[in-house]
């Protein structure tokens, strides 16, 4: 299961070179074959920036990106503080080389050992999120911001009163919306202004779902309202006083929304959590569970303790 890169080239070729190109081509068969395969594009030099028409570039590297054959990265550590000190680490990295960094961020109970460490990497490391932008998953509608078992009182109280994201780049769905339809399209708008999510942090239910794409939920769903599972609700019914409070609705980023971040990381410890891992990773891509959508996205790793990665066949066997 552990991912395999390869590049994929696009070539600039020059009017001037065109004609030889065959030859050109044939020439570094060798190379192409055994490094890149065979099909390597080309576009015309008129589309390289900076280049003056007319004048010979010969071939042109103009872009080197990463394409992953295998969906996805499977990295199982010892324990929950071994997967949440390495997703920190991870996106420390990201926040660190790139300070603008769009973050999708998850509640529940699985993240907050990595919100901990992201807490004593601000604290005790300097790490500066003051130009870093974030989107969260979900929000439980009817729940306003300042309610104990809402997403915004959970994200501020585990993680954003104790680092420095400026409040104005904080974006969680308002679960107390007049117009949801409006909100949802609303907050589509957002991440796509703010240049999209670089970086998504992911959950899973024990029903396969991330955010709260319950089984049936298409996969190219965007942010919306959804009707929370059965299962969910029960799950769930542990930060309430009982089942019966867990409201029955939730705003939701979208699977389709999800797969549009650059990168991601899931994170699963437990052994509840097993089925519906192995599921995710290697049963078929089904909106049953929505988490399998994840193989079709180029950059996914799950972070796993050894019992959430313990009904995986591939890695296992
Ligand atoms: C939360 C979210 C959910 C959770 C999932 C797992 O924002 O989007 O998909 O990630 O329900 O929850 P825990 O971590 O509590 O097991």
């Amino acid at each position: 299961m552990h991912s395999c890169e390869a590049t994929r080239l696009v070539l600039a070729i020059d009017s001037a070179i065109k004609q030889f190109w065959p030859t050109c081509r044939s020439a570094q068969s060798d190379f192409q074959a055994s490094t890149f395969g065979s099909d390597i594009p080309l576009i015309d030099s008129d589309k390289v920036t900076g280049h003056t028409q007319g004048e010979p570039i010969g071939l042109v590297i103009i872009e080197v990106s990463q394409e992953r054959l295998l969906s996805m990265e499977i990295i199982i550590q010892e324990n929950y503080t071994a997967i949440s000190q390495q997703a920190a680490a991870l996106i420390a990295d990201a926040v660190r080389s790139r300070p603008t960094t769009v973050l999708g961020l998850a509640t529940g109970s699985t993240p907050l050992g990595l919100y901990q460490e992201l807490i004593r990497l601000h604290q005790e490391d300097g790490l500066d999120f003051s130009q870093v932008t974030t989107f969260n998953l979900d929000e439980y509608v009817g729940l306003a911001a300042d309610h104990p078992q809402s997403y915004h009182y959970f994200m501020h109280d585990n993680l954003f009163r104790h680092i420095n994201v400026p409040a104005a780049n904080i974006h969680i769905p308002d679960g107390t919306t007049g117009d949801a339809r409006a909100f949802c399209e609303s907050y589509e708008q957002l991440i796509a202004s703010s240049g999209g999510i670089d970086l998504q942090v992911l959950g899973i239910g024990s029903d396969g779902h991330i955010a709260f794409n319950e089984p049936g939920s298409s996969l190219d769903s965007r942010t919306r309202v959804e009707t929370l599972a059965k299962q969910t609700i029960e799950d769930n019914a542990r930060f309430f006083a009982s089942a019966d409070a867990v409201p029955i609705h939730a705003i939701t980023m979208g699977v389709g929304t999800i797969l549009d971040a650059r990168k991601i990381i899931l994170l699963a410890n437990g052994a509840n959590k097993a089925p519906a891992v192995a599921a995710a990773a290697e049963g078929p891509v089904s909106s049953i569970c929505t988490a399998s959508a994840l193989q079709n996205h180029p950059d996914t790793i799950f972070f796993l303790d050894p019992e959430a990665a313990s009904q995986l066949q591939k890695t296992n066997g």
